[in-house]
Order: C-alpha cells, then sequence, then structure tokens
C-alpha cells in the first residue's frame, strides 16, 4: 500500500472510501467534513448524526454506502475535542485501513487531514501520525501461513488543500512513513521464532539491515574484552553469542548517545528453568534489540546532527551440561563480581557487561531498552512501559517527547533499599533477591554498572509482546520503543 498526500480537495480525489471526522456531540460538521456532508445533500447531518444518531464517540466508524456510485464515506468518531490526542489520530487510521482491508473492492482511500482542522494540532505531527496508523493497520504477521491475507487497498491518500498546512504534512508524511517501516521491521524481527532467529541470524541482519555500519564480534573477541557476564548467560546454548555495535555518526554532532537493547533470543531461563506458560512467548526477549537495531534504520534516513551507538549483546538463555549455574560467582567486565541468584535473571547480567561497553565509548548518554523483568508486567499490565534513570530531568523529558510519540512510560523508583536483597555474602553483588519490587531492583542492579554517563532504563517486558490487540491494533509483537527513541534522538 501507497500511502501520499495531493494537494486537492477530498472531494476531487478519486476513491472508494472517503474518511472524513466528527468530535462528539458536533451536530452541524464543519472544515472539510462539512464540505463533504454538503457535497452530499446533508448526507452525514441528517442522515448519519440525525436519523442514525451517531454521536462522534472516539474509535467508531459509521460507514456510509452512497448508492448511486457504490463508493463510500467513512464517519470516524473522534470523541470529545477535550481529550483528542496524536496517538488518537494514529489508532483511529490503522482501524480505517484495517476494516477496509477486509473488502475485496476498497483499492483506494482517501482521508481528511485528521487534527489539523478544528482541533488545530500541528499538521506535521497530524500527517506523521496518519502515517504510521496507515502503515500499521496493514501489518500482519502470516510468513508461516499457507494462505496469505491479500491488502487489497493500493493507495491510502491525505487530502490537503491549504498550502502551508500542505507542505508541513508532506514533510510529516515523509518522517512518518520512515518511522513506520522501522517499527513493522521490528515487529517481524520479535515475531519470528527462535529457531531461525538467533545471536547470528540477528547479527547478520544488523550488518544487512540497519542501515549504518555493523561491528560484530565472535566469542573469542567478546573473551578479550572482558564480557564474562554477558558470555555466562549464552554459555548453555548452542549458539554461539555475538555482541553487535551499530554507528551513525553525523558531521555535525554535538551529543554522543548509545542505546543498548537486550537480546536474549530466547529466555528458557536457564537451568531455573521457566514453567511453560510463562516460557512460550520468550522469543520476545530480543524485542529491545530489535528497537535499537531498527531505530538505527531509522536514524540512517532521517540523519538528524548526533553520533548514535547501538549495542546488543545477542544470546541465548537454556538449560544444559554448560550453562551457568545458581551460586556461581561471575566477574563483569567493569571488574564486580556478581553472584547468580536465579539464572532466569539473566537480562540484567547480559545488559551489565553491555552498558560497561557503551560508557567505555565514552558516550554522554546510554539508553538501555529491554524486556527485563515481570514485576514490571504486575504493576503497569501492558499499558504503560517502566522508566527509571540517574538523571530525574532526562527521564522527565523523555517520557514527554514518547508521550507525543504515542507510547506511555511510568516512573518506577529507585530508592536505596530496593538494592538490598541483592546483597551477597560471597560477591559484589547478586544478580537478583526478594519477590517484592523487583523492577526496582533490576533498576538498582544495572545502575552499579554505570558510572559517567546519564542513564535512562527502559522496562517493556508488559508492553513488547501482547496476546490481545492494543489500541492500534497490533497483537504479538508491538515494536514498542522505536518511535520514542527515535523522537528522542532527533530532538
Ligand atoms: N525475560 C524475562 C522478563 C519477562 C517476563 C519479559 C514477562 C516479558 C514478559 C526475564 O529474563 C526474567 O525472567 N525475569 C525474572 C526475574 C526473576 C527471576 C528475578 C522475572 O521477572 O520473573
Ligand atoms: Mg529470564
Ligand atoms: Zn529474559
Amino acid at each position: 500500500m501507497k500511502v501520499k498526500i495531493e494537494k486537492k480537495s477530498i472531494l476531487d480525489v478519486n476513491a472508494d472510501v472517503i474518511v472524513v471526522n466528527l468530535f462528539e456531540g458536533v451536530n452541524t460538521p464543519g472544515g472539510v467534513t462539512g464540505i463533504v456532508d454538503k457535497a452530499f445533500n446533508g448526507i452525514i447531518s441528517d442522515f448519519v448524526i440525525q436519523k442514525e444518531k451517531f454521536n462522534g464517540k472516539y474509535g467508531e466508524i459509521y460507514q456510509l454506502p452512497l448508492i448511486e456510485s457504490g463508493k463510500k464515506i467513512f464517519v470516524t468518531g473522534l470523541g470529545k475535542q477535550s481529550d483528542f490526542t496524536y496517538t488518537k489520530i494514529r489508532d483511529l487510521t490503522a482501524k480505517v485501513v484495517r476494516s477496509c482491508s477486509l473488502s475485496k473492492n476498497i483499492k483506494k482511500v482517501v482521508s481528511i487531514l485528521h487534527g489539523a482542522g478544528i482541533a488545530g494540532l500541528c499538521p506535521f505531527s497530524c500527517a506523521k501520525m496518519i502515517a504510521q496508523g496507515a502503515i500499521s493497520g496493514t501489518y500482519v504477521f502470516d510468513k508461516y501461513k499457507t494462505e496469505k491475507q491479500e491488502n487489497p487497498i493500493e493507495e491510502f491518500i491525505i487530502a490537503e488543500i491549504n498550502d502551508e498546512k500542505f507542505e508541513k504534512a508532506k514533510k510529516g508524511l515523509e518522517e512518518g512513513l520512515i518511522i513506520a517501516e522501522s517499527v513493522n521491521n521490528a515487529r517481524d524481527l520479535i515475531n519470528e521464532s527462535s529457531q531461525y532467529l538467533y545471536p547470528e541470524t540477528l547479527a547478520d541482519y544488523a550488518v544487512k539491515n540497519s542501515g549504518v555500519k555493523t561491528t560484530v564480534y565472535n566469542k573469542e573477541q567478546i573473551q578479550e574484552m572482558g564480557m564474562r557476564a554477558f558470555l555466562a548467560v549464552g554459555q548453555g546454548s548452542v549458539h554461539e553469542p555475538k555482541l553487535i555495535h551499530m554507528e551513525y555518526k553525523s558531521e555535525n554532532a554535538k551529543k554522543k548517545i548509545a542505546i543498548v537493547g537486550k537480546g536474549i533470543t530466547f529466555d528458557a531461563g536457564g537451568l531455573d528453568l521457566k514453567p511453560p506458560s510463562s516460557m512460550l512467548t520468550m522469543r520476545d526477549d530480543m524485542s529491545g534489540a530489535a528497537a535499537v537495531i531498527c531505530t538505527m534504520q531509522a536514524i540512517s534516513k532521517l540523519k538528524p546532527d548526533i553520533e548514535v551507538h547501538a549495542i546488543v549483546a545477542a544470546c541465548e538463555n537454556m538449560p544444559s551440561g554448560s550453562a551457568y549455574k545458581p551460586g556461581d560467582v561471575i566477574t563483569a567486565k567493569t571488574g564486580r563480581t556478581i553472584e547468580i541468584d536465579n539464572t532466569d535473571a539473566e537480562g540484567r547480567v547480559t545488559l551489565a557487561d553491555a552498558l560497561a561497553y557503551a560508557e567505555e565509548l565514552g558516550v554522554d548518554e546510554i539508553i538501555d531498552i529491554a524486556t527485563l523483568t515481570g514485576a514490571c508486567v504486575v504493576a503497569l499490565g501492558t499499558v504503560a512501559s517502566g522508566i527509571m534513570g540517574n538523571n530525574d530531568n532526562k527521564i522527565k523529558e523523555f517520557i514527554e517527547i514518547a508521550q507525543k510519540a504515542g507510547e506511555r512510560y511510568w516512573q518506577m523508583p529507585m530508592y536505596e533499599e530496593y538494592g538490598d536483597s541483592l546483597k551477597s555474602d560471597i560477591a559484589d553483588t547478586k544478580n537478583t533477591g526478594g519477590r517484592y519490587g523487583g523492577t526496582s531492583a533490576a533498576g538498582i542492579f544495572l545502575s552499579k554498572f554505570v558510572s559517567k554517563a546519564d542513564w535512562l532504563h527502559l522496562d517493556i517486558a508488559g508492553t513488547a509482546f501482547l496476546d490481545k490487540p492494543n489500541s492500534e491494533g497490533i497483537k504479538n509483537a508491538t515494536g514498542i520503543g522505536i518511535r520514542s527513541l527515535i523522537e528522542y534522538i532527533i530532538q
């Protein structure tokens, strides 16, 4: 499906579906919806609103067939104007595209630039959200289905006749499409079975598709770098661990930042084996890695004035005769010793070395993203991701940028006492301790491996992989994190 924008009246685009909108409680449609209403003799105000009682409730779509032409008008509900957000523009567009793709006869869809009319939102951001919603709306993972789901829609067109709005929206659309493609690529990577996606194939993907200079280190090289904590986690697997380092450098870079993604291609729990129901979806344990790889794809196209390093310590956490064991003491790259209390708390052990590697690059700022703790799923559910770090202002800034990008983060506390359970009798720290406050304890553990850089930690355990569709209609891999990381980096 091609997504584009045309400087035309919505009535002058020849399409099978015309998408207009309505805020809740509006009886006389204004703006472009009003123009369409008048052109069709008041069919929206008299029939859809008065007779059918469609009142613009958020997310509802009234599908109005036009008898003469066989075309349809979709009147979409935007909800209350005071509650309107950019995220709603994206989610509604995804919903429209999904419902259009169910009908074989819909090849061309034309849409109003939601949000840029009466709501007065920035046309650039509105178009950016529409582009992302439209592309998300086409997402399916049907690689392993013999019968593929055809998407009949060939074109999705935004119509905007105003010169200024058109120019802004055109730019927003371009950026939106770049971001959307990265998000869908990450979804493909995460949804892929771990029988095909293991450290080597993940590294190959990064080399071929990250769009930036990518170096892959093998086991011997990782050993030479002293990353013993990372190696310990991977030592029970038949697949060799790989350290992936991607670099993007602008000539005018004033800031140097690293993004680090947890890259456990399958988390069986190790010798502290997970029960079946918890293990089932653990191919998603590289969602952080997918996020940083696919963020780099977008960065390579958006070309911001910054230096970005993306790091993935990729391995598999398996039980076997060679696996690391509870009670083992490992010396991490920084020299800190870790007593393994539970082999299933493996993400933080690999991240300890990945963070240390990032810090050695001399970056000003490090952001790690990880499906790290089940405790985060308990605390925040699938609705928001956790965020922690060593700089409160940066945490606040990230939350705000993410919100506008359509992702939610909620700050979790890092009180010292959360680290009490990590005290070890024989080493500098244990990798886990008590049952309670697990997300914060993991945050405290990670903080010990960053000394100078500003550091943010994103726990996406609850938001990376869903068993029910989210507000965007996405089930299984969501591609969470990419939109926020990109926006935060390009600011
Ligand atoms: N990958 C899991 C965390 C996870 C849980 C991700 C649910 C996605 C959904 C992580 O490696 C893990 O196993 N964490 C343990 C830590 C515990 C042993 C301290 C957990 O949260 O149960
Ligand atoms: Mg685990
Ligand atoms: Zn894990």
